[in-house]
């Protein structure tokens, strides 16, 4: 089968571009490759290292919560022909796992920096380099399923209402919108964990981030006039079997990200490089030590008829 999708399947998206090795507009900094979109807040990079991180982050999210998606939108992932879009796909570890798992639905990821890799992309996935800040191009109504998560580094906190607004317009009546996001505040916190957690709060609030996001979804989906049927979960303590398996892997993945940001972060705390080594070290003792979570929330609700 081939990987594009057919022109039926792609009625409605304006804007198509199949594996995005058109145009890379990517920045390279301290060894890694950066997206370069000027509007963006986004500070993490886009290369095969992040996509590992990523692919590791899909496989603990998808474990803490016991499922990959909470909306039940199951009947319409098994209708031929059903629209799902992913915003800010990375390294498309959610969408290549969800269009494997429903053949017959069409998916799409939209990303101003794409990671994915084209050797496994399903032939139902189209990738779309694009910028969740601006107006979609797709037309009104296209998708029975919107899907974002772990998006609170790419959208300041004002604008989460033009960006829900887009996909609401995007989302068919009657289809679902979804979204995933996390506290980034571990429940319980030792001082070297309040150090770096500090100085990452300083950063997000330099680049107009909202940290405390996930805690909102739930009012920014009831105060929308099109939206209705508002469901959330939470996920607030590790509870499921390989809890501990988890946390590891956890702690693993938040330290990567933690190495990722050291020239940014280090020059924050005014810290040498093996004084911020020393710090994120006894960080990941502290995670494990005092069995810290980070809380996790799945939002979801329904586009009115
Ligand atoms: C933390 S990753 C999450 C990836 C994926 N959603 C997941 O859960 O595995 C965030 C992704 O959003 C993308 N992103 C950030 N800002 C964006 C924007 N304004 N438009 C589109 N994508 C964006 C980044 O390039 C990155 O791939």
């Amino acid at each position: 089968m081939g990987s594009k999708i057919n022109k039926n399947q792609s009625k409605g998206v304006n804007s198509t571009s199949d594996n995005l090795s058109n145009e890379d507009t990517s920045k390279f900094e301290d060894g890694r490759k950066y997206h370069n979109v000027k509007n963006s807040t986004y500070f993490l990079p886009s290369d095969n290292e992040e996509a590992n991180r990523l692919h590791l982050q899909h496989y603990i999210l998808k474990n803490v919560w016991q499922s990959t998606f909470s909306a039940p939108v199951e009947h319409l992932l098994n209708q031929e022909g059903a629209k799902v879009l992913d915003a800010g796909t990375g390294a498309g570890s959610w969408l290549f796992e969800m269009a494997t798992e429903y053949p017959k639905a069409n998916f799409i990821g939209i990303d101003i920096a794409p990671i994915q890799s084209s050797h496994t992309k399903p032939s139902n996935v189209e990738i779309i380099k694009g910028n969740i800040l601006e107006r979609l191009p797709f037309d009104d109504n296209t998708f029975d399923y919107v899907f974002q998560r772990t998006l609170y580094v790419g959208i300041p906190e004002n604008k989460w209402p033009s960006v829900i607004n887009e996909f609401v317009r995007v989302l068919k009546p009657d289809g679902y919108l979804e979204l995933s996001e996390a506290d980034f505040k571990s429940s319980t916190m030792g001082p070297a964990t309040t150090k770096v957690t500090d100085a990452i709060l300083a950063m997000f609030r330099e680049h107009g981030l909202d940290p405390n996001v996930c805690y909102k979804l739930q009012n920014y989906f009831e105060e929308h006039k099109q939206l209705h049927d508002v469901h959330c979960e939470k996920k607030e303590k590790l509870d499921s079997k390989n809890a501990e398996e988890l946390r590891k892997l956890s702690t693993e993945n938040y330290i990567t990200a933690m190495m990722t940001l050291k020239p940014k972060l280090a020059s924050m705390m005014e810290v040498s490089y093996d004084e911020y080594d020393d710090l994120i070290k006894k960080m990941g003792e502290e995670l494990i030590n005092l069995k810290s979570f980070n809380p996790q929330v799945r939002a979801y609700a329904r586009k009115k008829l």
